[in-house]
C-alpha cells in the first residue's frame, strides 16, 4: 500500500490541534506565540521543533518549522503551554503573525533529536544568531534547572544584525548565563560577527579544556564556528537550518552531506529526522 504524508504513522501519533493563547510582537520583526496543547508537548528536548500550519485553510500548503522555546504543564487547566519565537520573513510567518487569541493550528511534534546536554557540570559556550536563539535559550533554562552540582557554567554569545535582533537576553541572564552580544551595525555590544566574539573569547583562554560548544543560527555562522572548534579541540553541536516540507523524513527535502565511512567519502542525512542537531565533526561543511 502506498503511504501518503497524511496517513503516515508519525503524523497520526504526533499531530494535534493547538489553540493560540497569545501572539505578541516583541521586536519590530519578531513575535512570541503561546499555544495551549496536549500535555505530551511538555516532554521536549531543547533543539526539538514543531511543524505548524493553519487548521482552517491550505494557505500556505506546507507547514512551517519552529523550535520550541519553552513548554510546561499548565498550572490551571489540562494540557500544556508551548511558546515559539518567530521572525516574520515570508508568507507563512506573516499569516502566523495575524493569528489572534482563540485561533487554532495543526501541529506535528516534538520532532528531531535535540541537543545532547552535558551530564556533568562542565563549561558550555552557546552561540546563537537571529532566530537561532529559541533552542539555545531552552537549553540554558533546562541546564539552569539542575541541581548546582550538575549545573554547567554557561556563557552565551548572541549575534544579530542590530540590537532589535537580540532576543531573550534578560531570560538568559536570569537563568544564570553570562551573556555577550555582537551586532553587525554596532548598535549593541561588540561590532561585528558573533563568530569573531567566539574566537576572542577562546583566544583569551576563557574556557576550560573540557568545555563544549552549542550553536544554532544561519548556516554561514555555523560553518564559521567549525574550524574554531577544531582549533581549540572542543566538541561542537550545531543545530542546522533547512527548508522543510514535512519535518519527519517523508519528502527527502532536507538532506545534508555527512562524512562517510571507510568505503564512501560522503553520505547524506536528513536534517529533520537525523538532526537538526549534529556533531560538527560529522558534517561536510564545505559541500553545502
Ligand atoms: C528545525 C527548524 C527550526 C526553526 N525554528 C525557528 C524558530 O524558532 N523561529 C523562526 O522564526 N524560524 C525558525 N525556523 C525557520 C522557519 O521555519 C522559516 O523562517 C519559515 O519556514 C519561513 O516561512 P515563511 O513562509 O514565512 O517564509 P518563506 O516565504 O517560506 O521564506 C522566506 C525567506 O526565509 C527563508 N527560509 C525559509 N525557510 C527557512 C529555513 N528553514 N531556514 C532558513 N531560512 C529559511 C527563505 O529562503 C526566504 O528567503 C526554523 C527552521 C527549522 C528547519
Ligand atoms: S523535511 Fe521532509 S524529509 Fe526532512
Amino acid at each position: 500500500m502506498r503511504r501518503t504524508v497524511q496517513n503516515s504513522p508519525i503524523i497520526r501519533s504526533s499531530e494535534c490541534r493547538v489553540e493560540v493563547i497569545a501572539n505578541t510582537q516583541i521586536a519590530p520583526e519578531y513575535f512570541s506565540m503561546r499555544l495551549a496543547g496536549p500535555a505530551r508537548l511538555a516532554r521536549f528536548r531543547p533543539g526539538q521543533f514543531l511543524m505548524l500550519r493553519p487548521t482552517d485553510d491550505l494557505d500556505p500548503l506546507l507547514p512551517r518549522a519552529m523550535s520550541i522555546r519553552r513548554a510546561r504543564r499548565r498550572v490551571r487547566g489540562a494540557g500544556c503551554e508551548v511558546e515559539i519565537l518567530y521572525k516574520v520573513c515570508g508568507r507563512g510567518t506573516t499569516r502566523l503573525s495575524a493569528m489572534g487569541q482563540g485561533r487554532s493550528l495543526r501541529v506535528v511534534g516534538p520532532l528531531g533529536n535535540g541537543f545532547d546536554a552535558p551530564q556533568r557540570a562542565i563549561e558550555v559556550v552557546l552561540i546563537a544568531g537571529g532566530v537561532g536563539v529559541p533552542p539555545i535559550a531552552a537549553l540554558v533554562e533546562t541546564l539552569a534547572d539542575r541541581a548546582p552540582t550538575r549545573r554547567p557554567a554557561m556563557t552565551v554569545l548572541l549575534g544579530g544584525r542590530s540590537q532589535a535582533d537580540l532576543l531573550c537576553v534578560s531570560d538568559l541572564r536570569r537563568a544564570g548565563a553570562v551573556v555577550h552580544v555582537a551586532t553587525e551595525d554596532g548598535s549593541a555590544g561588540y561590532t561585528g560577527m558573533v563568530t569573531e566574539l567566539l574566537a576572542q573569547h577562546l583566544d583569551a583562554r576563557r574556557v576550560t579544556r573540557d568545555a563544549r560548544l552549542y550553536a544554532c543560527g544561519p548556516y554561514p555562522m555555523l560553518t564559521a564556528i567549525a574550524p574554531i572548534a577544531e582549533q581549540y579541540n572542543l566538541p561542537y553541536q550545531a543545530s542546522l537550518e533547512a527548508n522543510m516540507a514535512c519535518g519527519f523524513g517523508a519528502c527527502m527535502g532536507c538532506v545534508v552531506p555527512i562524512k562517510g565511512d571507510d568505503e564512501r567519502a560522503q553520505t547524506y542525512r536528513l536534517v529533520c529526522k537525523d538532526g537538526p542537531v549534529f556533531d560538527s565533526r560529522t558534517i561536510l561543511w564545505d559541500e553545502q
